[in-house]
């Protein structure tokens, strides 16, 4: 169960390996979280996580997880939520693909969607149907801040996440007064290993950084969560920029 603070005492991350999850599952190891289970495709990376938060003093198992295998999902979070509650999922997986190349060979700019947008709909609606049949727990997503403006760098990245932000936001409006909270975390640019040796945009963040907004997040049950959060103000005008001038804009 979470405390009154609203902090987890266990949690699920689906993409086990990922560096801003792992940033997050640390945090929140510090706080109140005992039980964390890492959900990814099988690699020694996966496992090395897994010995990692182990050390920090929490109990750690792996699960056999692949976005690419929606139905798969119902097996693999069935597995978990069948060893007992889950106060947090957070849904952390997710591909930037090469967007020059991706244009040229749609295939890999269908794994991109596949992964972010329809992976994360089958494993946020079988997530969210077991946090809602045990009556309580949150639902955390990685958006971007791709999401909100797509731009022309990176529209395939970023309309997979658009999807997924609206998913998100729809399914937190669905179980709105079950008990369950769904909350959508759009970071910038974070250093991790999805962004190694990509030029930094403006309001770079890191992982840790992202952790602590989470955190806050939670504390306050937010549905939306930016980091750093001066992006929401940033992004609240460029919104509405027309695009024939959004997309002269150096970004
Ligand atoms: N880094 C950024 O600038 C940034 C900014 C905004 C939002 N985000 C979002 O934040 C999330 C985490 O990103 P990160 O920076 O922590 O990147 P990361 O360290 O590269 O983590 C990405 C994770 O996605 C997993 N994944 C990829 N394809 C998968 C699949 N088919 N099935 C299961 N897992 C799969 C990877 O697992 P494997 O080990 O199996 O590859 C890895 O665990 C992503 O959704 C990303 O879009 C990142």
């Amino acid at each position: 169960m979470k405390d009154a603070f609203g902090l987890p005492q266990s949690l699920l991350v689906l993409g086990g390996t990922s560096e801003i999850a792992l940033a997050t599952a640390r945090r929140l190891i510090m706080r109140r979280t005992r039980t964390v289970w890492l959900a990814g495709r099988p690699s020694p990376a996966l496992e090395e996580a897994a010995e990692g938060l182990r050390a920090r003093g929490a109990e750690v198992r792996t699960v056999a997880f692949d976005a690419l295998d929606p139905e798969s999902h119902e097996t693999a979070l069935g597995k978990v939520f069948a060893e007992g509650d889950i106060d947090m999922v957070l849904l952390a997986f997710g591909i930037l693909g090469d967007q020059a190349q991706d244009e040229r060979e749609p295939a890999g700019a269908v794994r991109v969607a596949q992964t972010n947008y329809t992976g994360a709909v089958s494993a946020g609606l079988v997530g969210a149907r077991a946090l809602q049949a045990q009556g309580h727990g949150s639902l955390v997503v990685l958006s971007s801040v791709a999401a909100e403006r797509v731009r022309r760098a990176n529209f395939i990245y970023g309309s997979s996440k658009a999807g997924l932000d609206a998913f998100a936001q729809g399914l937190g409006d669905a179980l709105h007064g079950t008990g369950v909270h769904v909350m959508v975390v759009r970071p910038g640019f974070v250093r991790s290993k999805m962004t190694t040796g990509l030029a930094e945009t403006p309001f770079a963040t890191s992982p840790e950084a992202v952790a602590t907004a989470v955190e806050l997040g939670l504390r306050r049950r937010s549905e939306t969560v930016w980091v750093p959060g001066a992006l929401r103000l940033v992004m609240a005008p460029l919104r509405h920029v027309p695009r024939r001038v959004f997309r002269r804009l150096p970004m």
